[in-house]
């Protein structure tokens, strides 16, 4: 946490008030009410949430809203039934809001989609019947793997329907992750699409997953939707295995009951990484989830009936998963979903299609903001920008700067900004401006969410204002596990205070109570918002015949946010030439996927290690980020720091 950004964040004095148009129109209208409501739902959480709860259809109501008599296995409106894609979707149905947009979607190629959410329901129901034929049952767990179309939202909301557990793989793994992730958690099926469009070309996307479920006997069937409609797109079906979506579905009724789902059952797993070289699958259960996605989309993004909301991140990730298919669909929502990059066919692409939609919500990542700001003020200058009302980011600290170019050149400081902390674990948005009400600082991510008790303590447990975040109170959206890990559930999020939820974060809080998220303090570096646990790679880097050793760490950087160095020892006998940083990059590719191949690979004869053997990455920080390498006095071999400063500035 020695970094750049704290210094920033530090000397950050600037201020803004809820712009008063926005105000005047908010759910919430003043820090007042923030402050009322708040106090209401830490004094009195169970009345709080079950009013909340509420305002979305239960089949039967609960007995208790929550119980807590085995920490920390909390269990929330124990005995109700309900289910998410009922409320998502045909809750709808009845109003008005059946006829509106629920998905504006556009291809990278410029092909467009927009489906109501009558539409919506009739896709999802023949899906969801054509799961069932193939003998999909309540709790069998589904795979999916796809790009950015409509059909990945269906595909999710077809499990949710019918009760399947989905497990959305982000669709730049490699065969490797998949084959590890459907082996975990034994998917019955994967879904996936013969190819992608990827900056111009076909990624194809079942040749990957054809690789990986060679090696996953739990995987009945493959379906296939077909994305990529060109003549000279081959795409070879296996008739025992592979289905396509479009025959799938093709006779499928499009009425299909809503499964009567436990608030407890479980809705989805999400794998994402740790501090050891396994990938824990996250696990959301069925009310609590929806709840808190919906709730937190209501009061954060302020939803008006007639927004166009756009949310850039991918479904594959837990962003998507609550902002942009549960959270807003369960509002009613106009959701715009994008299937490309921000720079194909040219960098102004995403403005391009705010002034197309024109869309009023924007929710995108700082590492986004940071390559936007990068390629220069002259590409969102083009375009007419004047729908958009409010701004998000999501997934990583953003520093002051990026925030106030995001305040100006895309806000035309009219629109206020949500900096959001949260985390796949925490199901939904955790410390976040409301945004008729929070005055915003560039860089904090403000207050807690009501229900949510945030602080900042020390490893005793004692308050502190700069330490470890964590959160006491338990809340809907929370994790109720690690899929066939309960002692490493205990371990990583309960265990260094008791009955206290530890995120993983360093926080620091201010006078005004606001939060300052500082980064992660465990070994996990977040790329460009993509959680990559140091210890995986490094477990791949020691695969290799030829390496002895590694410790990889993260360092600033200054589009990414962060970024990865590796050090790598190797065999004796070995040399560490350019060949070699190409075979380790390419295990890289092959064991996880391009996002995580680290910025630098640096061959040493020897790591720094403490006399008990203990890698010292504080010391490889250092050297990383050319400062003055700290305590030294533990070290076993002093001279290996020299060699390695010089070996550094060398490469
Ligand atoms: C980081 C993404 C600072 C944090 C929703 C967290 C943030 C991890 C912010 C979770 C933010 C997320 N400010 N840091 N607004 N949002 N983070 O699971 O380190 O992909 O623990 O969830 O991202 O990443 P995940």
């Amino acid at each position: 946490m020695e970094n750049e950004n704290l210094k920033t964040v530090l000397e950050e004095k600037r201020t803004f008030e809820p712009q008063s148009n926005f105000q005047q129109n908010a759910k919430l209208q003043s820090i007042a009410e923030y402050k009322e409501k708040y106090k209401k739902s830490i004094e009195n959480p169970e009345e709080f949430w079950a009013e909340a709860a509420s305002e979305l259809h239960f089949f039967k109501k609960w007995d208790r809203v929550l119980n807590a008599d085995n920490p920390p296995f909390f269990r929330w409106f124990e005995n109700a039934k309900t289910n998410i894609c009922y409320n998502c979707i045909d809750r709808h149905l009845g109003s008005a809001t059946r006829n509106k947009a629920a998905i504006i979607w556009e291809g990278e190629p410029g092909d467009e989609q927009v489906l109501t959410y009558a539409d919506l329901a009739r896709k999802v129901n023949k899906m969801a019947n054509g799961l069932k034929s193939l003998g999909v049952k309540k709790g069998d767990r589904i795979a999916i793997y796809l790009p950015m179309i409509p059909e990945l939202a269906i595909s999710v909301l077809a499990c949710a329907r019918i009760g399947a557990v989905h497990s959305v793989i982000f669709a730049g793994f490699s065969a490797e992750s998949i084959r590890d992730r459907v082996n975990d958690c034994q998917a019955k099926i994967t879904i996936t699409s013969d190819g992608a469009w990827r900056r111009g070309k076909h990624l194809l996307l079942k040749n990957i997953v054809d690789q990986a479920i060679k090696n996953c006997p739990s995987i009945e069937k493959n379906i296939v939707i077909k994305r990529c409609k060109t003549e000279q797109f081959d795409c070879t079906m296996e008739p025992e295995k592979d289905i396509w979506y479009h025959d799938l579905v093709e006779k499928c009724s499009i009425h299909c009951p809503a499964e009567e789902m436990d608030s407890e059952d479980m809705l989805f797993l999400l794998y994402t990484s740790g501090t050891t070289g396994k990938p824990k699958g996250i696990i959301h259960t069925t009310a609590g989830y929806m709840l808190y996605s919906y709730y937190t989309s209501k009061y954060v993004f302020d939803l008006k009936p007639e927004d166009v909301y756009w949310c850039t991140a991918d479904i594959g990730w837990i962003t998507g998963h609550s902002y942009i298919v549960y959270g807003p669909l369960a509002n009613g929502a106009t959701c715009l979903m994008y299937e490309g990059t921000p720079n194909t066919p040219h960098k102004g692409r995403f403005w391009e299609l705010v002034e197309k939609y024109s869309v009023n919500i924007f929710y995108t990542a700082p590492t986004a903001i940071r390559t936007f700001m990068k390629w220069g003020d002259e590409w969102p200058n083009k375009y007419d920008l004047s729908s958009l009302r409010l701004l998000g980011t999501v997934g990583e600290p953003i520093n002051p700067e990026a925030w106030m170019w995001y305040h100006k050149v895309i806000g035309a400081e009219r629109c206020p900004i949500v900096d959001t902390w949260w985390q796949t674990e925490t199901g939904g948005m955790m410390i976040t401006p409301i945004p008729g009400c929070t005055t915003t600082k560039p860089g904090s991510a403000t207050l807690p969410f009501f229900g949510i008790d945030a602080c900042v303590l020390d490893k005793n447990g004692e308050e502190q204002n700069a330490g470890l975040l964590a959160i006491r109170k338990p809340w809907p959206g929370m994790l109720r596990g690690i899929y066939g890990d309960e002692e490493r559930f205990k371990q990583t999020y309960w265990s260094k205070w008791k009955n206290i939820y530890f995120p993983g974060d360093g926080a620091r809080k201010d006078e005004d109570g606001y939060f300052w998220i500082l980064g992660r303090v465990d070994d996990v570096v977040n790329v460009s918002g993509h959680r990559i646990g140091t210890a995986e790679l490094e477990s791949i880097f020691v695969s290799h015949t030829k390496v002895a050793e590694s410790a990889v760490i993260g360092i600033d950087h200054k589009i990414k946010g962060q970024a990865m160095v590796a050090f790598v020892s190797l065999r004796e006998g070995n040399d560490g030439n350019d060949d070699l940083i190409e075979e380790l990059k390419k295990l890289v590719v092959e064991k996880i996927g391009k996002f995580a191949i680290p910025e630098r690979i640096i061959f040493t004869a020897d790591l720094p290690k403490t006399r008990s053997g203990k890698i010292m990455r504080r010391l490889l920080r250092d050297i990383a980020e050319g400062r003055t390498v700290g305590n030294v006095t533990t070290l076993a071999d002093a001279s290996v720091i020299e060699a390695l400063k010089e070996k550094y500035q060398d490469d």
